[in-house]
């Protein structure tokens, strides 16, 4: 018979009730999960202590299941209690060690799926919350309220967020859901609320305009980025509508004017060749400057932000955006070409057997993977159906080339990381990398090693160049791969020595 679990609809209690049911060895196919509505009696009494581990029993969970699942809670479908318990059985005791690996696998492609619309309804809340505000608190602070309803249970998952965002006031985001307040010292959730009780909305527009001003920098205008962020189909229900036209068109005015403020010299080019670039900067078809730099502060925003990128096609066929990782500060920058299957499902770079080589080439130079900076020129995983793969259920997905364009989409992302990490050595592998970051038609194999001369990017550090480890795993000759591989570690030995001895 079916046993049925019902739970508080929280990762929490999953996690504490999924545990107790894998060390009993209860399988997925005898259960029954259902959420427990608000005052129902818990079944099996008290949830107990979320630090509990499955660890404990011997039973060891991989490390990328947690984050996947914990972005699936979130999902509103009921079923999403009994597809994380399957993958986790399945994970455990069904031996699968390497499943989220296994793209075409049908509880995968369904946890990724969840997991999409999720992070999509996340992005929404971020981009749609309006404060308005609603009195001072008796220290002077001044309070916000918002309305928002969510299609699923994100508001947990998305508070931090906004704690971080607007951590000077305080402020409540009331939902249909749970309601998530914050007082400047910590963050506190309450039942949901009905629309009713959201504030009037007319009321205090004109508050949120005058915020919108006072953050409103002509410098930093980027109306794509703004568009992104915000259709322009939606612009016309927002109270800062008429001004964005209004400050769009003032905005060039105003950043001359700010320009001229800061050099007396207007027509002299500036020194630093990031800012040359954008000084003679004047073909539609080049990047900007300023698309770096309209970018988030740090690069911790900027993978918010890119993981809703849609600036080209590739994000919807891909489970998520892969976005650089590794020191902030770091001295060396490589970058790769594209993610791979396994980057893909990872939200990492260079994790597949391209990234096992490098891992081996760091080690061997005695170089800490965390020291460094790693991301790849283009964010998204593309690829192709290679057929159907013996054994395995649907297609497998073949690594397919980015074109010119999907480059030029992604490098903006590209040069605000290096704009924010400020290496001192980039090192591209790769012909997508090079053809990205140096020119068009640059040819690894004959100018691998240091680059002189114009490059895509404005960039004033040094810049490498070297052949990508899938290069290497692709030599069947062993004496050959095995010179290739030399040759390609005394790249990135020059590479280091380089960063060394500034
Ligand atoms: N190849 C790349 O270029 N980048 C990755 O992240 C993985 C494989
Ligand atoms: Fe955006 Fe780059 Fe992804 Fe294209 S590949 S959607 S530009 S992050």
């Amino acid at each position: 018979m079916l046993e049925t679990v019902s739970i508080e609809p929280s990762f929490t209690a999953w996690r504490v009730k999924a545990r107790e049911l894998l060390e009993n060895g209860v399988a997925p196919g005898d259960l029954l999960w259902s959420d427990q509505s608000s005052g129902q009696e818990e079944l099996f009494g008290e949830a107990g202590s979320p630090s509990l581990r499955v660890r404990e029993s011997n039973l060891t969970v991989p490390k990328a299941f947690f984050p996947l699942a914990e972005t699936v809670a979130c999902h509103s479908t009921e079923n999403r209690w009994a597809l994380l318990y399957r993958l986790l059985w399945r994970l455990t005791r069904g031996n699968e060690r390497q499943l989220l690996f296994v793209s075409t696998d049908d509880d995968v492609r369904r946890a990724s799926y969840l997991a999409k619309e999720v992070r999509r309804d996340c992005h929404k809340m971020r981009a749609f919350v309006r404060f308005r505000k609603v009195g001072e608190s008796e220290e002077g602070r001044e309070q916000f309220i918002s309305w928002f309803e969510p299609m699923h249970h994100i508001v947990r998952h998305n508070a931090p967020f906004f704690k971080k965002r607007f951590t000077g006031m305080d402020w409540s985001i009331l939902t249909p859901d749970e309601c998530v307040h914050w007082d400047g010292e910590k963050l506190s959730f309450s039942e949901g609320v009905s629309a009713q009780e959201a504030p009037d909305g007319d009321a205090l527009e004109e508050l949120w305009k005058s915020y919108y001003k006072s953050i409103f920098n002509p410098a930093r205008l980027k109306l794509k980025a703004m568009q992104a962020e915000m259709p322009v189909k939606y612009w016309k229900n927002l109270p800062e509508a008429p001004l964005i036209q209004k400050l769009t068109i003032d905005a060039s005015i105003r950043r001359d004017e700010m320009i001229g403020k800061e050099s007396t010299e207007p027509t002299r080019a500036p020194k630093n060749l990031y800012l040359q670039r954008l000084h003679h900067q004047n073909s539609a078809t080049m990047v900007r400057e300023s698309d770096a730099v309209a970018m988030p502060d740090t690069l911790e925003e900027m993978q918010d932000l890119a993981s809703c990128c849609r600036a080209c096609p590739l994000w919807d066929r891909a489970t998520q955006t892969v976005f650089g990782e590794g020191n902030p500060r770091a001295q060396l920058m490589i970058v790769g070409e594209q993610p791979g299957d396994q980057e893909d499902l990872a939200g990492r770079p260079f994790v597949g057997p391209a990234g096992r080589i490098l891992n081996e080439a760091l080690g061997e130079l005695g170089v800490k993977r965390d020291d460094i900076y790693i991301t790849n020129a283009v964010k998204h995983f593309k690829w192709k159906p290679a057929g159907a793969m013996k054994g395995a259920r649907g297609p497998r997905r073949l690594h397919d080339k980015a074109n010119r364009a999907e480059m030029k989409a992604c490098r903006p992302w590209l040069l605000g990381e290096i704009a924010r990490v400020k290496p001192r050595v980039i090192l591209t592998m790769g012909n997508t990398a090079a053809e990205s970051v140096i020119r068009p038609g640059f040819r690894i194999l004959k100018e691998r090693g240091e680059v002189i001369g114009p490059s895509e990017i404005a960039f004033d550090g040094r810049l490498f160049a070297t052949v990508h480890p899938s290069f290497l795993l692709r030599i069947r000759d062993q004496e050959e791969k095995s010179a290739a591989m030399q040759e390609w570690v005394r790249d990135l030995k020059q590479a280091f020595e380089v960063c060394a001895d500034g």
